[in-house]
């Protein structure tokens, strides 16, 4: 048996501190984790909980960080890494610049492979360690990044492309084709190991009513499928969307039509959305993925958060790379902060923590067994150097509170913040030079 217990300041969220205040999370500043056979055994204050256990488990110190849950990141393409940062383009021209030819290389299984595998380490570097991702329109890319998640034990969400218009012929295919490579996808890795499928049309420009109707299909043959997609992301998008749908009422309603919608269904953006919009979101209760980077870097638009909240849309947070600029959650959450003061808002410090917590494992329907370090769920966590930079300790010297304290880590922090990310128990990733 495979036990061990973490000495470290620990925090995490039973529920969302937008809706229920300080009863939302629990903070042991001298806590204790204890993980058994790759799952929480128990968490507590170190000087209850320490004397219980058996004197066969190993108690590593961690004093001085913060340990948390991993962090999840509920919108990202793993097929984008090589071109994060790309200058000078809004999102239809960004995709058709940068993007679409970078895809057509996933075509290629070793490139895939190698890609999914630099993706993966970034990942574990920032601290974050499931996510819904976006592969490309090839089987290739699919197999390569389950295989390479599968090595590593995470749990992760992925799915192949679905286009069949408005981009280069490599990157479109057959409603017909697109139906089996999918069934068999699904067939291959939807419930292997941590692994889950998400059906993924990529937006509603690339896709033919048949193809939609494909992804309706593939949807309603298993109800535990994810569904990923983009929405409503930029003005010109939207537009657009009205031409090629005219019978349509608004951008949501041509994936409502095509039985899209529902509590496994994660939607990227979402920033120009009508009432009409908001309203079939709460009622199907399928989710929102704010992406603020991608949103600042490609000039997006502004995500009305609260207004969003107020309507009892279920919301939760991404980083959009490659149109988002950073892999670190942290910084992501800085994001949502600075995009909520764009609009005279704010995003108190504990509700972003949530949103890149616990909100990430609802928004994936992964609640049971991620995200708030409670007893019986995968042991999926990580360590915080709130000291991380000499910029970073001066101002932890004034923090007031673990709120402040995740706040500066949200604004100044970075990758050099994550000390150490454990999977299942066990030690994924440790960070080479500390300060
Ligand atoms: N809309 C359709 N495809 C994409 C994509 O790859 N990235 C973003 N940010 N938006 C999209
Ligand atoms: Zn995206």
């Amino acid at each position: 048996m495979m036990t061990q217990a973490y000495r470290a300041s620990i925090l995490y969220c039973l529920d969302e501190p937008a809706r229920v205040g300080a009863a939302a999370y629990r903070y042991h500043e001298e806590g204790l984790l204890w993980v058994e056979n790759g799952r929480v055994r128990q968490v507590g204050d170190y000087a209850q909980l320490a004397p219980t256990l058996p004197t066969s488990v190993e108690i590593i110190d961690y004093s001085g960080y913060l340990l948390t849950p991993g962090f999840i990141d509920t919108h990202v393409h793993y097929p984008q890494l090589p071109m994060i940062a790309s200058y000078g383009a809004q999102l239809l021209d960004w995709l058709e610049t940068y993007t679409f030819p970078t895809e057509l290389g996933f075509a290629e299984y070793d490139y895939a492979l190698q890609i999914a595998e630099a993706f993966l380490d970034e990942l574990l570097r920032n601290g974050t360690t499931s996510a819904l991702v976006f592969a490309t329109v090839h089987p290739a890319s699919v197999e390569a990044f389950f295989t390479a998640a599968q090595a590593r034990k995470l749990r992760m969400i992925a799915g192949k492309v679905l286009m069949d218009r408005h981009a280069p012929a490599g990157l479109c295919e057959e409603p017909e084709t697109a139906y089996h490579t999918s069934q068999d996808l699904i067939q291959r890795w939807h419930g292997q190991a941590r692994l889950a499928y998400a059906v993924t049309p990529r937006f509603a420009p690339s896709c033919s009513p048949e193809l939609l109707d494909v992804a309706g299909s593939l949807l309603q043959a298993d109800s535990s499928l994810y569904l990923h997609t983009h929405l409503a992301e930029s003005t010109a998008e939207v537009r657009w969307v009205a031409e090629l749908f005219p019978g349509a009422q608004h951008y949501l309603d041509v994936y409502e039509r095509a039985g899209l919608l529902g509590a496994r269904s994660v939607l990227a953006h979402g920033i120009h959305l009508c009432e009409g919009a908001c309203q079939q979101l709460s009622r199907t209760s399928s989710v929102l993925a704010h992406c603020p980077s991608s949103n600042l870097f490609l000039g997006s638009g502004l995500f009305p958060m609260r207004r969003y909240q107020e309507q009892g849309i279920r919301i939760s947070l991404g980083t959009d790379v490659g149109a988002g600029t950073s892999f670190s959650m942290l910084k992501t959450q800085g994001d949502a902060y600075r995009v909520q003061q764009l609009q005279g808002e704010l995003l108190e410090p504990m509700q972003a923590f949530y949103l890149a917590t616990l909100g990430g494992a609802r928004a994936l329907a992964l609640e049971q067994q991620l995200g708030s370090l409670q007893p019986g769920q995968e042991a999926d966590f990580i360590l915080l150097d709130p000291q991380a930079t000499p910029l970073l300790a001066q101002r932890y010297a004034q923090s007031q509170s673990i709120a402040d304290t995740l706040f500066m880590l949200n604004l100044l922090g970075d990758d050099r913040v994550i000390a150490a990310t454990y999977i299942l128990g066990e030690l994924a990733w440790k960070r080479a030079v500390t300060c």
